[in-house]
Parts: structure tokens; C-alpha cells; sequence
């Protein structure tokens, strides 16, 4: 079926190169190819309207076609302003029948270089589902998309929709503005909408956290999969993902040598970890930032500095901020970084770094050097280079994670749809992680790929260690 102007893309030219590296990456994704084959003749997803708001990548169009392959319809939206690859926008609108001049693909509302508006737009258009109230299923990175229909569903129920102060971002003022014009011209709308929505999959931490909070005050309208803490998601993506992309932002945007320099790591979660790998292995000397004991105490095991930001902001080239938390970097620490410090995020949102702060100081000036890459300069002449003003640099300046990791990440997604779309019942409302055999799954499928030999248990071991020969091999409360 055509798709009748029903997308917003770049530049369909670029189909024919999106394709190509769709193509490309399949072969690197061998979850996702192996869940199309086990699931071709049942279509578990017939039915399912699924609205996706998640890294418009050439990764993320071998997930699209995976869901249509079992049967979904799908709209689908980036869940970041600067994170679409552009010719996997257009591939995915073209589809694999289609032509740049008859687009036959799915739905996709996403380009490089978003505005805020444009990026809210966006996400309503994916959530408009022709013919339907909605869709009857989301599938989040972050949580934009929940939390759009929760607060439409908020301040419908309210009346009104409160205004914004001073205090509140750019891109809340933005979203209640929004929300404030739906209520006008179509008051209703996402009152009508929750109740057909199945459940979400939430794909990263940031995402779970709000979905968490959500249940503990019991506003949470539809349940969750936490596809972030299966194991073959967040001990892979997070960390081995974020190796590869950190550096690749980082080189792509500024091309300066990494050996020798000191790097700044805040946060040693999975993220921090994988970050402080990806620098080490340049020959950074890395320091890394904890609020939490443990993970403080494991950046020193592993042979990273551990200190405070205020001790050696002066002294490093490179800051990193991986938290998930805000204001991890504020603009009185940016004044006293080094001339020409390199400052980048690579957590969900983009106020772990202070960007309003660093653009009140009186006289600073900001330049761009090319998209995403900006110099600030200040009245001493001292110059910061910031990349994607903040945003996640791994999807901002480079192309985010490679397909073999991502191929995990979301064979768990697909995984997860199937399972809130086709058991609702096993469901009630609240956060559920994947039972482990499926991550166990997950992560079967991908060793054939890297010539992985397994060790199979005896029945005489299995009982011995009070596990079953096929697994699960670890109880619940195992780490890894
Ligand atoms: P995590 O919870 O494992 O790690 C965050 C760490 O930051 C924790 O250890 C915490 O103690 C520490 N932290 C919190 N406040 C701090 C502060 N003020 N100073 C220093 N450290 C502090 O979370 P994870 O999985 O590592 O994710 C971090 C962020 O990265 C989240 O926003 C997540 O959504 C995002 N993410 C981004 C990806 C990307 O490709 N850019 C991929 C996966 C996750």
C-alpha cells in the first residue's frame, strides 16, 4: 500500500544507501533474523499497531522490519532531535518494494537536526494512527512517547494544561505547549487513546526509571517490559555498545588524538564502564566519578583514578557524562576547564551537562564548526569544544551502537512486544524485566556468529549445582 505523504523523512534519495546498509547489518544481527525465522508462519504480531520511538538507525530499520515480518503494523518516530540516520529514514518510508517516487515503507517521522517542536510533532504524528484511536502498543527509548500520552491523559483529566514557568527547560515549554494545543483542537484525544494501548517496552534506564516512578505514585496506565535490565541489554549495549560508540563520536567530531590525553568519566554504571574502557583503550588516562560507593570502589579495582569533578576539572582534555542524573557538569566547572576541553554526554537526556548555564555567562561566544560540534568561547578567549550541544554524542556526532550489539538489544525488544501483545493476561499493570530463559535466549543466538563453542552440563552437574541441564543456569538475583 502506498503510504500517501503519510511520513516526514530528509530526503527519500538516500533510500537506495539506506538499503544497502540495511542489508549490511542484517547479516550482524543474527537475533533479530533468527526471531523473523522462528516466528514467520505464526505472525505473532498481527494486530499489533506498534508506535516506535526510538533512534531512527539503520539498526533500529532491521528492528522496523522485523516487527512488520511478524505481522505489526508500525508508525515509527526518533527519540532524539539529532540521532536519525537519514538514509535509513528514507529506506524504511521507501520499504523494500517501494521507490523514492512511490514509497511503500512505514510510516516514519524523523531527520537529523529535529527542532523541539518539530521533534514533538513528530511523536504526536506517530501516535495519530489512521483509523484508530492509537496504537495499541509502544515500544519507548526514554520514555517520550509513555510520557506524552500519560500527561495528555493527566491534564486532560485536569482540565487544563498548567503553564509553564520560568524555570521550566526549553523542551517542557515546548511539550506543554503541545499538549495545550491538543486539548484545544481536540480535547479528548489522549483519554481516547491510553485505554487501547496494550503496554510499552522501554528500551534504556533513563526510560525505566520514569516508568518505575510512575508505578510507585500509581499513575502508570498500561504495563511495561524493562527490556533495559535484561542481561543481554544493559551488560552489552550500555557497556560493550558505548566502547565502540564513545570514541567514534568523539573522533568524528573533533579528530583529536586520544593517547595521553586525561579523560573525565562521570558515573560508573554500565555506561561509565563501557566509556572508560573505550577511552582507556585509546591510551586516555581515564578518572572516574561516583556518588556510589560501590561503583567507586570498582573503577579503582579495575585501575581508574577516582575523584571528584572539582579536583581535576582544570587538568582534563576530555569530560564524559554518563549518569542518567542532571547537573553533572555545571557552567562555574566548564569556566575552569582547560582551553580547548572537549565536553560531551552520552546519557539519555541532555541536562547532565548545564547548557543554559554556559549560555548566560556574560560575553561567551558559541560557534558552530560544523552540525553538532560547537566551539564556546570565552571572554579570555578561552575556547570549549561542546558536542551535540549536550546530547547523546555517540548518536549525535557518530551513528550510534554497531548492529551486533544492538542486535541483542533488540532481539529482546521484539521478544518483549510478543509477550505483552500476545499474553495481556500474565500482565496486570506494573514493570516487568523478561524471565531469564529468554535472555539466556538471546544471547544463544548470537554465539554461532562469533564461533562460540558451549560447554553443555551433565545431568550428574546439572543436579549437583541445582540447575537444569537447558538452563536457566543462574538464579534471579545473579549479576554477571
Ligand atoms: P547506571 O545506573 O548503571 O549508571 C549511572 C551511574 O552514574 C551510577 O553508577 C550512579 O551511581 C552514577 N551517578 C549518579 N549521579 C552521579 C553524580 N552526580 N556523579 C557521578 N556519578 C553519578 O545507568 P547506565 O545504564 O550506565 O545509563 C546511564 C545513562 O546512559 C542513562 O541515561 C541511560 O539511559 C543512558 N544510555 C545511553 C546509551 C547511549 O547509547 N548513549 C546506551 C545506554 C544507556
Amino acid at each position: 500500500s502506498q503510504l500517501d505523504g503519510d511520513f516526514k523523512v530528509a530526503d527519500l534519495s538516500l533510500a537506495a544507501f539506506g538499503r544497502k546498509e540495511i542489508t549490511l547489518a542484517e547479516h550482524e544481527m543474527p537475533g533479530l533474523m533468527a526471531i523473523r525465522r522462528e516466528f514467520a508462519a505464526a505472525q505473532p504480531l498481527a494486530g499489533a499497531r506498534i508506535m516506535g520511538s526510538l533512534h531512527m538507525t539503520v539498526q533500529t530499520a532491521v528492528l522496523i522490519e522485523t516487527l512488520t515480518a511478524l505481522g505489526a503494523e508500525v508508525r515509527w518516530v526518533s527519540c532524539n532531535i539529532y540521532s536519525t540516520q537519514d538514509h535509513a529514514a528514507a529506506a524504511i518510508a521507501v520499504g523494500p518494494e517501494g521507490t523514492p517516487e512511490d514509497p511503500r515503507g512505514v510510516p516514519v517521522y524523523a531527520w537529523k537536526g529535529e527542532t523541539l517542536e518539530e521533534y514533538w510533532w513528530c511523536t504526536e504524528q506517530a501516535l495519530n494512527w489512521p483509523g484508530h484511536d492509537g496504537p495499541n502498543m509502544i515500544l519507548d527509548d526514554g520514555g517520550d512517547a509513555t510520557m506524552l500520552v500519560h500527561k495528555g491523559v493527566e491534564f486532560e483529566k485536569a482540565g487544563a494544561v498548567p503553564d509553564a514557568t520560568d524555570d521550566d527547560s526549553e523542551e517542557w515549554k515546548v511539550f506543554l505547549a503541545l499538549l495545550r494545543a491538543n486539548q484545544a483542537e481536540n480535547p479528548g484525544k489522549w483519554t481516547a487513546m491510553a485505554p487501547g494501548i496494550k503496554g510499552v517496552t522501554e528500551e534504556t534506564t533513563t526510560g525505566v526509571h520514569r516508568l518505575y516512578e510512575m508505578f510507585r505514585e500509581g499513575s502508570l496506565l498500561f504495563p511495561a517490559i524493562n527490556v533495559n535490565d535484561s542481561v543481554t541489554k544493559s551488560k552489552f549495549d550500555n557497556k560493550y555498545g558505548v566502547r565502540h560508540s564513545l570514541i567514534d563520536g568523539i573522533n568524528r567530531a573533533t579528530d583529536v588524538l586520544i593517547g595521553g590525553k586525561v579523560a573525565v568519566v562521570c558515573g560508573y554504571g554500565d555506561v561509565g564502564k563501557g566509556s572508560a574502557e573505550s577511552l582507556r583503550g585509546q591510551g586516555a588516562r581515564v578518572i572516574v566519578t561516583e556518588v556510589d560507593p560501590i561503583c567507586a570502589l570498582q573503577a579503582a579495582m579495575d585501575g581508574y583514578q577516582v575523584t571528584t569533578l572539582d579536583e581535576v576539572v582544570e587538568i582534563a582534555d576530555i569530560f564524559v557524562t554518563t549518569t542518567g542524573n542532571r547537573d553533572i557538569i555545571m557552567a562555574s566547572d566548564m569556566q575552569r576547564m582547560k582551553h580547548q576541553a572537549i565536553v560531551g554526554n552520552i546519557g539519555h537526556f541532555d541536562n547532565e551537562i548545564d547548557m543554559a548555564g554556559l549560555a548566560r555567562i556574560p560575553g561567551i561566544v558559541k560557534d558552530e564548526v560544523k552540525p553538532q560540534v560547537h566551539t564556546w568561547t570565552f571572554p579570555d578567549g578561552k575556547t570549549l569544544i561542546v558536542l551535540s550541544e549536550g546530547r547523546l554524542l555517540n548518536l549525535g556526532n557518530a551513528t550510534g551502537h554497531p548492529s551486533f550489539v544492538m542486535s541483542n538489544s533488540f532481539t529482546n525488544q521484539t521478544i518483549a512486544q510478543i509477550e505483552l501483545f500476545t499474553k495481556p493476561e500474565e500482565y496486570p499493570i506494573g514493570v516487568y524485566v523478561l524471565p531469564k530463559h529468554l535472555d539466556e535466549k538471546v544471547a544463544r543466538l548470537h554465539l554461532d556468529a562469533l564461533g562460540v563453542k558451549l560447554t553443555t552440563l551433565t545431568e550428574g552437574q546439572a543436579a549437583y549445582i541445582g540447575v537444569q541441564v537447558d538452563g536457566p543456569y543462574k538464579p534471579d538475583t545473579y549479576r554477571y
